[in-house]
């Protein structure tokens, strides 16, 4: 008797059928699944800019209010390193105010507490971006942005403002 080959056993058939609507049926399944999560995630908290004086407030001094610190026009709450940055802390010079300028140098100058950057060298622009990534952005909720990041001093819109640039942004984020 000679053997039907494998693949061709009518037997076999329905078996391969029902797996093919199985394996169907969970792709399905899948995409739905994703489209629902889509649809119904949950906004993200509103994106807050903050002007100078907003910042301000926020600089420790207040028992109740959290601390607010701005690096690269970025706004996080420090609050969680109130031993460094709280009332009478190492590094409270720093909050209230964008500080990129003092965290590129690891200078508490006065005269390094600003957001301006110029003049910095490769090495204090190369440590101001990992202390960016890896203790700010990895240690510290987002907030929001300094207000100068996204607008020029007479108000008009900062050409060189990128959103899709920023940390944490979606694309379906509204901004
Ligand atoms: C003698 C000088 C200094 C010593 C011994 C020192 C020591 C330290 C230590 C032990 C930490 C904590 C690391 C950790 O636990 O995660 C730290 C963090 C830090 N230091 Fe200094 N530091 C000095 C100067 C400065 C200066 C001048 C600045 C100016 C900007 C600075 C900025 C920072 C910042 C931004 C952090 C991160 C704080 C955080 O995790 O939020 N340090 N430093």
């Amino acid at each position: 008797m000679t053997e039907v080959p494998y693949q061709t056993r009518p037997d076999r058939e329905p078996a391969m059928a029902t797996a093919g609507v199985c394996v169907l049926f969970i792709v399905l399944c899948a995409t739905f699944a994703e489209e629902v999560k889509l649809k119904y995630k949950r906004a993200t908290k509103p994106v807050r800019l903050f002007t100078e004086e907003e910042l301000k407030r926020y600089d420790g001094t207040q028992e109740e209010q959290p601390i607010y610190m701005a690096v690269k026009g970025v706004v996080f709450d420090v609050t969680k390193g109130k031993e460094f940055y709280g009332k009478d802390a190492p590094y409270n010079a720093l909050v209230g105010k964008d500080s990129t300028r003092a965290v590129a140098k690891m200078s508490l100058d006065p005269a390094d507490l600003t957001s301006d950057t110029s003049g910095l060298t490769d090495e204090q622009l190369e440590s101001l971006d990992s202390i960016f990534e890896d203790t700010y952005k990895t240690k510290y909720p987002i907030v929001g942005y300094t207000a100068s990041r996204i607008l020029n001093e007479d108000g008009s819109p900062n050409e060189d403002f990128k959103p899709e640039d920023q940390p944490q942004f979606q694309i379906k984020d509204e901004f």
